[in-house]
């Protein structure tokens, strides 16, 4: 099988990338990655043999029709990813988050090849403290750029699908922990802080809820996706994560064994979504996937443990992402 994998060099991408080598050494892997400020072809080192990268755009419409012409099946992680970025600047997700899915769809249908569409639980807003969670009849109704971009991208997916019988399946995940996250990126921004003696930031009170999944689980919900899951479908990724941001940095200071307090409350972000959450249901029954790292305190304990080995990975983009933290106004409240 001749795989072609968008957004290769990026956190769950990159992941993906070095587990589908590591675990099926039979397929030929083809990354193709712009690597834009959150792609890093470090994360790809240990593997970088085994693969073939290329670096270009998916709106480069030639590129993206030699490539999936050449392969067997896509799956689609490549995005504008960021919600924060979004606000600021939302053109470059228009551009890579809709007309990227436009161009890579336009070239499965021509090639008649197989695809998997990456997607976010964001596409359906957010939660009441006591709704049930997100299921795959829930209305879309995105809050951010970024949410209403990946909201679009799905729909193109859905009508590619109906109107041109595209061989393809979507799946929406909640918010993934791991090593090789970007530093601006909750988790890692905390860790990161901590390293460098600065205390953790909170956006607001800190009481939004995200529904935590280990990236790894993502991704072998994914490829259970690809292989078994029925043309057509959506499928939501979830690991029944749920906890409060005031909680994660409150667990990572006593990681540090720092106290739990020793926290800054900042700025909040505009339009912030309260609450994810995921049933999976439809995911575990028909499909028979279950996530492997039950415990998050033990799967957060470890992410520490890898940001604190690779600091050469991670360094680089540091001071970057803080000034422009700063410079979007973000303030000690
Ligand atoms: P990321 O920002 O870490 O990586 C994105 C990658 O895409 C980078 O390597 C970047 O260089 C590449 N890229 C960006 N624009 C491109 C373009 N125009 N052409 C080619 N490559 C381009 O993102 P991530 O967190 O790994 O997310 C991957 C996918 O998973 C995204 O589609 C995102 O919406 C989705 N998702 C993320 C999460 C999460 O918690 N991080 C949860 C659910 C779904
Ligand atoms: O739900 C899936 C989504 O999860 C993905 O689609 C996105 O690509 C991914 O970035 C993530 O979106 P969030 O906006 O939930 O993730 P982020 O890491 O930016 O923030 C997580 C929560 O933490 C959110 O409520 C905002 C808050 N936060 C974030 C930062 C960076 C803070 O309190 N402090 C911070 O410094």
């Amino acid at each position: 099988m001749r795989l072609l994998i968008t957004g290769g060099a990026g956190f769950i991408g990159a992941n993906f990338v070095r587990q589908t080598v590591v675990e099926r050494p039979d397929i030929r892997v083809v990354v193709l990655d712009a690597l834009t400020y959150a792609g890093n072809r470090a994360s790809l080192d240990s593997i970088a043999d085994r693969i073939e990268f290329v670096r270009g755009d998916i709106t480069d419409a030639e590129l993206v029709d030699r490539l999936v012409g050449g392969a067997d099946a896509v799956v689609h992680f490549a995005a504008e990813s960021h919600n924060d970025n979004s606000l600021a600047r939302p053109w470059p997700f228009v551009q890579t988050n809709i007309v990227g899915t436009y161009t890579l769809l336009e070239a499965v249908r021509r090639h008649d090849v197989r695809y998997h569409h990456i997607s976010t639980d964001e596409v359906y807003g957010d939660l009441a403290a006591a709704a049930p969670a997100f299921t795959e009849n829930t209305p879309y109704n995105p809050s951010s750029p970024y949410s209403a971009s990946k909201a679009s991208s799905d729909m193109l997916v859905r009508a590619w699908v109906r109107s041109f019988g595209v061989r393809a399946t979507i799946s929406n995940c909640s918010n993934n922990y791991g090593p090789y996250q970007h530093v601006e990126k909750f988790i890692p921004r905390q860790i990161t802080n901590l390293i460098d003696g600065v205390r953790p930031r909170l956006y607001g009170a800190g009481n939004q809820i995200r529904d935590w999944i280990h990236v790894e689980d993502h991704n072998r919900a994914v490829w259970t996706i690809l292989e078994f899951g029925r043309i057509g479908q959506t499928y939501l990724i979830g690991a029944n994560g749920e906890l409060d941001n005031k909680s994660v940095v409150q667990l990572i200071l006593t990681e540090f064994g720092r106290d739990p307090d020793d926290f800054d409350h900042v700025t909040d972000r505009p339009g912030h979504d309260r609450r994810y959450a995921i049933d999976a249901s439809l995911l575990r029954t028909e499909l028979g996937w279950e996530p492997r790292y039950a415990d998050f305190r033990a799967g957060l304990a470890a992410t520490i443990g890898w940001y604190r080995e690779h600091e050469t990975w991670w360094r680089p983009g540091k001071a970057d992402v803080e000034t422009a933290y700063a410079q979007a106004g973000e303030r000690v409240l």
